[in-house]
């Protein structure tokens, strides 16, 4: 499934006036392609998610899903936060999209163990989400939105609380899962590498108000694990879109925080520099 977004823009109405949140983004992703969303923070990433899924409504432009649909629902959404159901186990927790649809109960059950088996969990089924770690978690929220059987995977920030190994671990898990089930993916990252590591191509947003700056293609070969990291080609990329990001990172820092803009070049520089790679 293709989505072909094209002039969106957003502007919330709050008690201070309009906050214009997008000004006119316009991207293609491809089928079945792992797509990147970078950009400051504050830039309309979570926004642009929102609107996609269609939790929110433009103010201007459209979206549009392009494809023949084979599955019943058109997208699935992984949030920072697991946002599990705490009373319900790991097993009744994954399959919510056949519940919604009113599917058999039997069937739940086959969904859940194949999904919760994918991103090898299946020990925990009976497990209440307070028993699991914060990795265990990101994990049932990814295997509840596979088990939506939807078109389109969108993630924000998925991995952005979990320590750093496990954000490795996870990184890995969702490289093979997709490698496997080969649905579309928008993942909205502030991590570079995570976005190098994962996406076919990455887009690169502006301060805010977000617009599309740059479409970059990631070259590096798949299938891709940990030592792809030191790949050249890997490295290439990295800096190709820090290159563009730094720019942007330092305007939004300089407009949130006119004080910093007195700081030297060099070391907003280093700054951001951390921030953006971790
Ligand atoms: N429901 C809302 N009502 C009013 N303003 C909003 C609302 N949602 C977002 N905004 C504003 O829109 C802008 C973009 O917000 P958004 O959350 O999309 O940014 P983001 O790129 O996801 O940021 P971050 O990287 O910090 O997650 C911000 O200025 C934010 O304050
Ligand atoms: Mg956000």
């Amino acid at each position: 499934m293709r989505v072909v977004i094209h002039g969106l823009t957003k502007e919330f109405m709050t008690g201070g006036g309009k906050t214009r949140a997008l000004a006119g983004v316009n991207l293609e992703v491809r089928d079945r392609e792992f797509f990147g969303v970078i950009g400051p923070t504050g830039c309309g990433k979570t926004t642009l998610l929102h609107i996609i899924a269609g939790l929110e409504k433009p103010t201007k432009g459209s979206v549009e899903f392009v494809g023949e649909k084979r599955t019943q629902a058109m997208v699935s959404m992984v949030f920072q936060d697991a946002a599990l159901m705490p009373w319900r186990s790991v097993e009744r927790n994954v399959p919510l999209g056949p519940e919604f649809r009113r599917q058999p109960a039997p069937a739940y059950k086959r969904v859940a163990q194949f999904f919760l088996e994918m991103v090898r969990l299946l020990d925990f089924s009976s497990a209440r989400p307070a028993e699991l770690s914060g990795g265990m978690k990101q994990k049932v929220a990814i295997a509840r939105a596979l088990a939506n059987d939807p078109e389109v995977i969108l993630m924000d920030e998925p991995f952005a609380n979990l320590d750093a190994q496990t954000r490795l671990l996870l990184r890995e898990e969702l490289l093979r899962i997709w490698e496997k089930e080969k649905k579309t993916v928008i993942l909205v990252t502030h991590n570079i590498e995570e976005a190098v590591m994962l996406c076919d191509r990455v887009a690169v947003m502006s301060s805010a108000p977000g617009v599309v700056k740059s479409v970059i293609s990631v070259d590096v070969r798949r299938p891709r694990t940990l030592k792809s990291m030191s790949d050249p080609d890997f490295i290439r990329c990295l800096e190709k879109i820090w290159e563009l990001l730094r720019y942007e990172v330092d305007k939004a820092m300089r407009e949130n925080h006119p004080s910093s803009a007195t700081q030297s070049e060099g070391e907003g520089r280093r700054k951001a520099h951390f921030d953006g790679w971790e």
